[in-house]
């Protein structure tokens, strides 16, 4: 996923280079960018909590059902003051209806969830900003993992434009390897007995 409201800009080429690596070594892929998506900030009614699912009838429905569709998602934002960008800020938010839902079940369990940040400026708030989207994960209690080995920092974080940075690739590179071999290794051992 996207969060950036540019439909083909550096998060978008970087999100769509992440994918394509999981998509040539034979992943089913979907491709979800939040440029011209509605979706309507959260106002904390709680009312998910009975029905299941928000009242709020706009384009976040789709993405849960990505959510759960996915055994994987790569979240990649713009750096905006340090931070995710707006957009996604109010995608997580409306995510309150997973927690909400399912009680003690944690529906998003044992999927893997990997970051990427694009910002202007080499420590533009990269870091900062895959830490805002490595919290969202863990708090759906989404396996989070980093860019590596080989080098293996935090994810995938560009500086500039996406196109020309070579090295930010490869850590957008070394994202989507990690994560492909971890699914494969996950399929391969499936699930543990309850402790
Ligand atoms: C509101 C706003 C805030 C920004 N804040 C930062 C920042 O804190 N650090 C930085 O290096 N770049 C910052 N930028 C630049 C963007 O992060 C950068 O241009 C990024 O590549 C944009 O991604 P996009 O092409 O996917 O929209 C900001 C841009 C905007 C519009």
């Amino acid at each position: 996923m996207s969060g950036s409201p540019n439909k083909n800009g550096n998060t978008a080429y970087a999100v769509q280079y992440a994918l394509t690596k999981l998509k040539d070594s034979g992943f089913e892929i979907k491709y979800i960018s939040l440029s011209h998506k509605f979706i309507a900030p959260c106002i904390g009614c709680f009312k998910c909590a009975d029905d299941k699912r928000c009242w709020q009838k706009d384009d976040m429905q789709d993405i849960i059902d990505a959510f759960f569709w996915c055994d994987g998602i790569i979240l990649g934002s713009p750096v905006y003051f340090g931070m995710v960008s707006g957009q996604l800020k109010i995608m997580m938010d409306r995510c309150v209806s997973i927690r909400a839902n399912y009680g003690d079940t944690m529906p998003m369990s044992g999927k893997l969830g990997g970051a990427i940040a694009c910002a202007n400026s080499r420590n533009g708030g990269q870091e900062t900003t895959l830490q805002n989207l490595q919290t969202f994960m863990l708090q759906l209690n989404i396996q989070v993992i980093s860019d590596g080995p080989i080098f293996c920092h935090s994810g995938g974080t560009i500086v500039g434009e996406a196109s020309k940075d070579s090295w930010g690739l490869e850590t957008v590179n070394n994202l989507s390897n990690n994560m492909g071999n971890l699914m494969i290794k996950n399929m391969n051992k499936g699930a543990l007995p309850p402790l």
